[in-house]
C-alpha cells in the first residue's frame, strides 16, 4: 500500500508543506539522505516525495542506510515508483560514496545515520560512535571540495547530557554535563565529537554545514520495536496489553510531534549560516507515568482500551545509568532565527500517531 495514502500523513505532509516559505526550494536540486530507513528517515523521504507530487519536485533522491533488520518495505516500493530515487545498502562508516552514483551531484546532504535508541546504542557503541564519527567525516571528506548547498548534521539534545537544573530549558550555548565513560557515553560524545567535526570542517573548508540537536521526536514511522517509550506505549495499546515503566515514572522530557519537528529541521537545512538549533517542543514537560496515561486515555477513546499502567525492572542492567531526569529546549533562538513554531500538543501528536498505526494495520 502507499504509505502517502495514510490520512494522517497526508495531513501532516500538507502541514509541513503549508509551513515552507516557497515550496518550490529544492525544484531540481539533489538530495542524499543517511539513515533513510528509520523513524525520521521515513518522514523526511516522504516528505520530498510528496513534495514532488504536489508539482514542487528534486532533481534526484540519493537514500542510504545500512539496513541492518533489511530494507523497510516502503522504501523499495518509492524507490520502484519513481526513477529520480535510488536506494543504496551503505554503511557510512566502511563503504565509499564514490561508488555511490550521483553523489558528487548532491546538492543538500542530510546525516541522519545512527544508532538512535539508548537500548541498541548500549548493544552497539561502536557501531554508533563510526556512524557519528568516522561516517560523518568520510562525509565531509569527499564533499569538503564539491559544491554544496547545505550539509544537515543530526546531533541530538544529549549533547546536555544531565543539565544544571538551571539550564532547563536548556539553550544552544549551555555547554553540556556529560560522562565521557558510561554506557550512554557511545551516543552522547560521538554526537559531541560529531558537532565539533562539523565546526571544524566549517571553519577550514568553508562547508555549509548546519547543526539541529533534536529533542524527543514521537510519531508514525517510530518502529513499533525500536523500545523507545513512545513507541513501547504505542506497542502495548495496540496489543491492549499493560503499559509498562521501567523507572518510577518521574523522569521529564517534553515530547515533540514527527511533523512539527520536520518543519524544524527543514528550517536548519535551508539557514543561510553555519549555526546549531534546538528543535522540539516546548510545550510542558511530562513525566513518562504522564505519557503512558495520555497513550491509555487517547486508546481508551479510539478503540475501548482498557489496560493499566504497570511498573517493573528493565530486563536491561544499564537502563537507568545516566538517564537524564530532565529534558526541556529553550527554543528562543529557532523561533526568533527560523521562525520555527510547533503546534501540535502531545495528546493529539498521540492520537494522530495511534490512527496512523490503526490505519496502516488495518491495510497490512
Ligand atoms: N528520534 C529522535 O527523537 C532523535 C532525537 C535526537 C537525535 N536524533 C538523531 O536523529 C537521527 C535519526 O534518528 P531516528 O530516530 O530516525 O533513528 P533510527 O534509529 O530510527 O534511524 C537511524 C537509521 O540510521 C541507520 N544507520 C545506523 N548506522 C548506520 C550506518 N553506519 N550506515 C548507514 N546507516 C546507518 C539505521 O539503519 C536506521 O535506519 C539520528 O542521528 C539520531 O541520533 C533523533
Amino acid at each position: 500500500m502507499d504509505t502517502l495514502s495514510n490520512p494522517i500523513l497526508q495531513e501532516d505532509m500538507a502541514y509541513i508543506r503549508q509551513k515552507m516559505d516557497d515550496p518550490a526550494r529544492f525544484a531540481g536540486r539533489n538530495i542524499l539522505i543517511t539513515g533513510c530507513g528509520g523513524f525520521i528517515g521515513f518522514y523526511l523521504t516522504h516528505f520530498f516525495v510528496d513534495l514532488k507530487r504536489q508539482g514542487y519536485g528534486f532533481g534526484k533522491l540519493l537514500l542510504l542506510d545500512a539496513f541492518r533488520s533489511g530494507m523497510p518495505e516502503w522504501v523499495s516500493r518509492l524507490a520502484a515508483e519513481d526513477r529520480d530515487i535510488a536506494v543504496h545498502t551503505f554503511d557510512v562508516a566502511r563503504d565509499a560514496l564514490k561508488h555511490v552514483q550521483g553523489a558528487d551531484a548532491a546538492d543538500y546532504v542530510i546525516h541522519m545515520a545512527s544508532i538512535a535508541s539508548p537500548t541498541y546504542y548500549r548493544q552497539f557503541p561502536v557501531e554508533t560512535i563510526e556512524a557519528n564519527v568516522m561516517g560523518l567525516q568520510r562525509l565531509l571528506e569527499f564533499y569538503k571540495n564539491r559544491k554544496l548547498e547545505g550539509l544537515l548534521y543530526f546531533s541530538s539534545s544529549e549533547v546536555y547530557g544531565e543539565p544544571d537544573p538551571t539550564c532547563i530549558p536548556t539553550p544552544e550555548s549551555y555547554w553540556g554535563h556529560v560522562a565521557s565513560m558510561g554506557p550512554r557515553a557511545c551516543y552522547d560524545e560521538s554526537k559531541r565529537m560529531g558537532e565539533t567535526l562539523c565546526y571544524v570542517y566549517y571553519r577550514t573548508f568553508g562547508m555549509p554545514v548546519r547543526i539541529v540537536r533534536p529533542f524527543n521526536n514521537f510519531g508514525p514511522g517510530m518502529s513499533l520495536t525500536d523500545r523507545r517509550a513512545p513507541a513501547d506505549f504505542a506497542l502495548a495499546v495496540l496489543r491492549n496489553e499493560a503499559i509498562v515503566i521501567h523507572s518510577d515514572g518521574k523522569p521529564t522530557r517534553t515530547f515533540c510531534y514527527i511533523a512539527d519537528a520536520i518543519d524544524g529541521y527543514i528550517r536548519v537545512l535551508l539557514h543561510p549560516r553555519f549555526d546549531c538549533f534546538n528543535i522540539g517542543s516546548d510545550g510542558i514537560e511530562l513525566s513518562v507515568e504522564q505519557l503512558a496515561g495520555i497513550y491509555s486515555e487517547a486508546a481508551a477513546e479510539l478503540w475501548g482500551y482498557a489496560g493499566e499502567v504497570s511498573y517493573a525492572p528493565s530486563p536491561e542492567k544499564d537502563y537507568l545509568t545516566h538517564n537524564p531526569t530532565r529534558r526541556c529546549p529553550d527554543l528562543t533562538k529557532a523561533r526568533s532565527e527560523l521562525a520555527y513554531c510547533p503546534q501540535t500538543d502531545v495528546a493529539q501528536g498521540v492520537r494522530r500517531y495511534l490512527r496512523f498505526l490503526q490505519k496502516e494495520l488495518i491495510s497490512a
